[in-house]
């Protein structure tokens, strides 16, 4: 595999590949890299694609400083699995090398930007969108791969590459799951014991809105059933859970008003920020 951290070295190598009429597969990632990470180098990889996978943590996609400080790093054990996944390439960027001078571009996905993570973290998206239009400027790809469980960024991306009609395809992927249910993610591995044992109540939740969502149970009921188990325990702090239209992720009161549905969480687990989400029907 190789490992090239300059935009000059990427270039090179990539135009190199370009020039044999191969086709380029990409995985943009922030590392701390976990079997949902590398489910996606798979699917590149089946698809017979040049598979480049990025490791950057991003620090304009941080409303909160101390989350960027504390995120997981872990780029030893994130070389070894890219290598024995067969992972083609990693662009692993300094920040220069990404943002030479600062990014001021503001980006407007509309409705999007206002929901769920994008009231709950403000400027997340502009910063998401600012490192992917990068990244994706720096490589080129034909296919992008992106993992489901971060379901509103994957909108928010397909939004911009079709604002900056950029001839990629973006492929969403569906979330790996621990055994237990609870959707794979970077931030687990910042749980302690008693936090990882409460956050599989998480998934469960998801299931169980599901039964009642089929059961045609009122959204407010569903929604009201979720917050009071949450609330049983201090170490969850519930910031939402809604109901949404799985085409345009509008909050949904009634069942009847769409084709799909799609619950949607974020929930603190101790001092740790979890997302997750289950298609409904
Ligand atoms: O999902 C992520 O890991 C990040 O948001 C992404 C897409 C790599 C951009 O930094």
């Amino acid at each position: 595999m190789l490992i090239l951290e300059r935009n000059s070295e990427l270039k090179i190598h990539l135009d190199r590949i370009r020039a044999e009429s191969r086709q380029i597969g990409f995985i943009p990632t922030m590392g701390a890299l976990h079997a949902g990470h590398i489910s996606l180098i798979n699917e590149s990889k089946k698809q017979g694609l040049f598979t480049v996978c990025s490791i950057f943590v991003n620090p304009t996609q941080f409303n909160d400083k101390k989350d960027l400080e504390h995120y997981p790093r872990t780029p030893d054990q994130d070389i070894e699995m890219l290598r024995q996944s067969g992972c083609d390439a990693l662009f692993m960027p300094s920040t220069e090398e990404i943002y030479p001078k600062e990014d001021t571009r503001i980006f407007n996905f509309g409705e999007l930007e206002t929901l769920l993570e994008g009231s709950h973290r403000p400027g997340h998206f502009n910063g998401v969108a600012k490192v992917v239009s990068i990244l994706f400027d720096k490589v080129q790809p034909n296919v992008a791969f992106f993992g489901s469980k971060d379901y509103q960024q994957v909108m928010v991306i397909q939004a911009l590459v079709k604002q900056l009609n950029l001839p990629i395809k973006i492929v969403p992927c569906s979330i790996i799951r621990e055994p237990d249910g609870l959707a794979m993610s970077s931030r687990n591995k910042r749980l302690n014991k008693e936090e990882r044992e409460a956050a599989k109540l998480i998934p469960l939740l998801l299931n169980e809105s599901k039964v009642l969502f089929k059961a045609q149970k009122p959204i407010s009921e569903i929604k009201a059933f979720i917050a009071s188990k949450l609330a049983q325990k201090t170490i969850y702090k519930l910031e939402y859970f809604e109901i949404c239209g799985s085409d345009d992720l509008h909050i949904l009161t009634n069942k009847n008003e769409v084709k799909e549905g799609i619950a949607l969480i974020a929930c603190f687990v101790g001092k740790i920020r979890l997302i997750d989400n289950l298609i409904l029907d």
